[in-house]
């Protein structure tokens, strides 16, 4: 089953490095960022699993509840994070789900058989407080993902929700936002009152309180 944007994540019960979740309960009203790996101790999981657990600060200040998952045990992993926080500087607290029966990796689509038919690739969702899935990415086993790039897609989207607006190529934060087409002229008169510039009638900048 292939998980679009949109769709409400599917529900299910894990081990987990911090003891047995139901997901939908787990997530409760925050945002999360659930990223899988292929495997414990491999070099590259291990720089990623380090540098979320640094950015704890920057999930905890959007609300966002970071979750791993790997096709090993709750044993292995518990073993494997203290190899994490030694060598990547941290103490990871976040959940990992422990997947040996790939039920949870088969569920969100993270094996991909011409790949590897045991080992999960390094898929991303980030899931809304809805439950809806937010964003989906996915990446081969062997590049190590940008967070930088996981925080700002966060951060766009939930400046997106608040202010009803889209984001260009390469936003950051601060950075001038698009009014979408879906809101006519009439109607952003209302949205924002500190008005906008038109470059084409389809397209249209505007400042936003970026807090
Ligand atoms: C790694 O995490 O370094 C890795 C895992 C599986 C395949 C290639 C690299």
């Amino acid at each position: 089953m292939s998980i679009r944007i949109g769709d409400i994540a599917p529900n299910f019960h894990a081990e987990t490095t911090n003891g047995p979740i139901d997901f939908h309960d787990w997530i409760g009203s925050s945002w999360v960022f659930f990223f899988s790996h292929p495997a414990d101790f491999t070099p590259v999981c291990t720089t990623e699993m380090g540098r979320t657990s640094q950015l704890s600060d920057q999930f905890e200040a959007r609300n966002v509840k970071p979750i791993g998952l790997s096709t090993d045990t709750v044993e292995e992993h518990k073993t494997w994070v203290l190899d994490v926080n030694d060598t990547q500087n941290t103490t990871l607290t976040f959940p990992i789900v422990a997947d040996k029966d790939l039920k949870v990796s088969e569920l969100y689509g993270m094996i991909h058989p011409n790949e590897s038919t045991t080992a999960a690739v390094r898929s991303v969702f980030i899931i809304d407080p809805d439950k809806k899935v937010r964003l989906t990415l996915t990446y081969p086993m062997n590049v190590g993902r940008n967070f930088d790039e996981i925080i700002r897609v966060i951060d766009a989207l939930q400046l997106g929700d608040a202010e009803k607006i889209a984001t260009p190529a390469d936003w950051r934060p601060g950075g001038k936002v698009i009014i979408p087409p879906s809101i006519s002229n009439e109607q952003a008169k209302d949205i924002f009152p500190q008005g906008w510039d038109e470059i084409r009638p389809y397209l249209r900048v505007t400042d936003v309180n970026q807090a």
